[in-house]
């Protein structure tokens, strides 16, 4: 059982295989938290409850004991109920009693869990529990149920809230955070992601909290470029191996908030969920809203071992089944070859040269229904004069050559030119008459069911009678006015998520057999809510390698390998820099990999040097998909990254070691392995030496060994688990 309950105590408490969160129903009926973090045993922790009262602290009147709202710790903290530090929900009564003091009323545990209506979400994986409790205010007006399903096998613990007005003819939810958790003391450092178009999450930004506030947040109307849902506070001394790690992350593509402040007493509350800016939700009487999902873990493996719960988390329960360890497409995308300049032969010559080179999926990106960036959106209809067979054909033609199909979309949006914004100008997200312009486009408006249709059909019509295996769903601006024709204005942002996300369900229902990759103008909708419609995501525009190691390993603090999608390209596009074939090669290897240049251009003598690089990769891949990622060197020294994925049985491990800039050190320096297992004997498949784990981890390897050229390089290795007992061998 993973979730138990101390009737005589009132203490709930939840266990995963290591962490343990406690909480309990306090002597006036409030619910307050107790711990979280390494697995205990205990029950009854309600001794470290803080009952004193501090200045200004107020109390019950009739409280038979001292018990401070403002002090002790909470798992909800609704505003104006004498709690000093930041709500997690505000509600507006609309003129009537106001009424914030919320208690226990009841609770329920069940196996498996709810869907959350209209988002995205954990998956029941069979085995997960929920904790559903249930909180009512004292006027009985408003009810609050707490939801809590735990992932015992991955560490994880997801949270949400659901907000019912029972009786009120209309209030307002001003703000309906997923997440409230209070913790003693405030000795952590905060990690956020943060970076922006083209560097997306390359900077891993850790700071000790301070007293006050900080956090992160978006208000963009999408997870953006600048910043990521996800972050964690880990202990001062935590680093890649050791010391406590919480990781935080929001299930969902929207504006989000973590707020984290360190209150006057030095303890520390993290709030997290849908940001309050520009939010303000109806309930009429009987309505319900439901907050998107918050994941929680904790590791006291360092920042690793909390990445590699995150991991697990999003390939176990949240990416759909059916691809998450699966072979992904090797694909040949048309974006960085031709740009807007694509056409029916230069796709074919494309496809020709990319057979030669192991390439499965031939992508055609934007440019197939309009010549520039003013048009087509929200339109959809193929552009004759560059495919004059039409789609159909074109597919036909590329599957005859045994390679599957994948297509380019930006369905959210209508360009300038469109007839879409021309008949539909009511249907556009936008504060004035004008709206606002971003590279020509707009955003169409979602809130509205009948947009969400009208394009689903539009869309499906115009491909319905072509075979695609894969489809790159893009999203190149920001819901940068949120104001609508169609809905209230404080419910915009959230309308528009649900809209896209019931846009991409329908989509999926009309093309079943297609993948799909969501992007946003490279990685600015990086997160666990698309990647539950999509098991791997455009992590950049950049594809400069230099560049995009910091990409990778910044994206790696939360999420996958497996989703993170990487090409290799010229890599000069935004930097010019030029860059070895092998170099490219390992930073486009770090996640499902695939080209992006105009392979039609290349001498057979390359092609076939991909193709070498396409069979390696499809050699590792598994590794890479299913694997436990050590982080063993930061791109942040300047110097190096290295990294090892290694198979959960410790039988196959993939070693990357990427030389950034040339260093009078590169020879000597050595790397240490982990996460292999000690007392088996791995063979170093390039060189054949066979070694224990246990030396491989201590003893580790000279990288000078492993090196021809200097800067700008990198090498895998592969190492294999010896079938021998290593009792067998005398010394090693
Ligand atoms: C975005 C994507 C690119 C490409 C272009 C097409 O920027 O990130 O990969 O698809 O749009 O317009």
């Amino acid at each position: 059982m993973a979730i138990s309950f101390c009737k005589e105590k009132k203490v709930f408490k939840l266990d995963t295989e290591q962490t343990s969160y406690i909480f309990c129903v306090s002597d006036n009926d409030f619910i307050e938290h107790l711990y979280y973090g390494k697995r205990i045993n205990d029950v009854d922790v309600k001794s470290i409850s803080n009952r004193q009262i501090y200045s200004f602290g107020a109390k019950e009147q009739e409280s038979s004991r001292d018990f401070s709202i403002g002090t002790v710790l909470h798992e909800l903290s609704v505003a104006s109920c004498g709690d000093l530090r930041i709500p997690s929900v505000i509600i507006d009564f609309n003129g009537e009693s106001v009424s914030n003091r919320f208690r226990y009323r009841a609770h329920k545990v069940y196996k498996g869990r709810k869907a959350i209506n209209g988002l995205p979400y954990s998956r029941d994986n069979g085995s997960c529990e929920t904790l559903q409790v249930e909180l009512e205010n004292d006027a009985n007006t408003v009810r609050i149920l707490l939801y809590y399903t735990v992932y015992e096998r991955e560490n994880v613990i997801c949270r949400y809230v659901e907000l019912v007005n029972k009786t009120l003819p209309c209030i307002y939810l001003e703000k309906a955070a997923s997440v409230c958790i209070d913790f003693y003391g405030c000795d952590y450092d905060l990690i956020t992601l943060e970076g922006m178009y083209l560097c997306e999450r390359s900077k891993i930004q850790r700071t000790p909290l301070r007293k006050g506030f900080q956090g992160n947040a978006s208000i963009v109307g999408a997870s953006s470029h600048h910043t990521n849902p996800f972050f964690a506070l880990c202990s001062k001394n935590a680093d890649e191996n050791l010391g406590e790690t919480y990781g935080f992350n929001i299930v969902y593509s929207g504006n989000f908030k973590n707020e984290i402040e360190v209150d006057r007493l030095c303890d520390t509350r993290v709030v997290c969920g849908i940001n309050d800016v520009g939010f303000r939700w109806k309930l009429r009487r009987g309505e319900r809203f439901e907050t998107p999902e918050v994941v929680m873990t904790f590791s006291d493996e360092g920042v690793g071992g909390m990445s590699r719960n995150m991991h697990d988390h999003i390939r176990n329960n949240i990416i759909e089944r059916r691809y998450a360890f699966c072979k992904r497409p090797i694909v040949i995308n048309s974006w960085e070859a031709t740009y807007f300049d694509v056409t029916e032969n230069k796709l074919l010559s494309l496809a020709k040269s990319a057979k030669e080179c192991g390439v499965d999926t031939v992508v055609l990106d934007d440019g197939w229904f309009r010549k520039n960036d003013k048009s087509g959106l929200g339109d959809f209809f193929v552009d004759k004069e560059k495919f004059p067979s039409g789609l159909k054909k074109l597919s036909e033609d590329i599957h005859s050559l045994g390679l599957n199909f994948g297509i380019w979309l930006e369905p959210e949006m209508a360009a300038i030119e469109s007839e879409f914004y021309k008949n539909h100008e009511r249907n556009i997200l936008s504060t004035e008459s004008k709206p606002l312009v971003y590279r020509n486009q707009f955003l169409i408006d979602l809130t509205l069911d009948e947009n969400v249709e009208k394009i689903k059909n539009r869309i499906s019509a115009e491909l319905a009678d072509v075979k695609i295996e894969y489809i790159k769903w893009d999203c190149n601006r920001y819901l940068n006015e949120a104001s609508s024709k169609n809905s209230p204005q404080g419910e915009v942002f959230h309308r528009q998520m649900l809209g896209v996300y019931k846009l991409l369900d329908g989509i999926k229902k009309n093309f079943p057999d297609a993948m799909i990759e969501t992007c946003s103008g490279g990685g600015g909708r990086f997160d666990p809510g698309m990647l539950y419609y999509s098991p791997q995501i455009w992590a950049s525009d950049n594809t400069d390698p230099f560049a995009r190691i910091y990409i990778e390993y910044g994206t790696s603090l939360a999420y996958p390998k497996s989703t993170v999608s990487c090409h290799f390209s010229e890599g000069v596009c935004t930097s010019g820099r030029r860059s070895s074939y092998d170099f490219r090669y390992i930073v486009a290897s770090f996640g499902p990999f695939g080209y992006e240049l105009d392979l039609s251009k290349y001498p057979k003598e390359d092609l076939e040097k991909f193709k070498e690089y396409s069979l390696k990769y499809r050699e590792n891949e598994k590794i890479m998909l299913e694997g436990d990622l050590y982080r063993l060197i930061s791109p942040e020294s300047d110097e190096f990254c290295s990294y090892i994925e290694v198979s959960k049985d410790k039988t196959r491990a993939l070693f990357s070691f990427i030389e950034i800039n040339t260093t009078g050190h590169t020879e000597s320096t050595v790397v240490r392995l982990k996460g292999l297992a000690a007392d088996k004997l791995y063979k170093n498949e390039s060189t054949g030496q066979i070694l224990t784990g246990a030396a491989l981890m201590n003893v580790g390897i000279r990288v000078g060994d492993l090196f021809k050229e200097k800067g700008g390089s990198g090498r895998q290795i592969l190492f294999s688990a010896q079938s021998d007992n290593i009792e067998n061998k005398k010394e090693y």
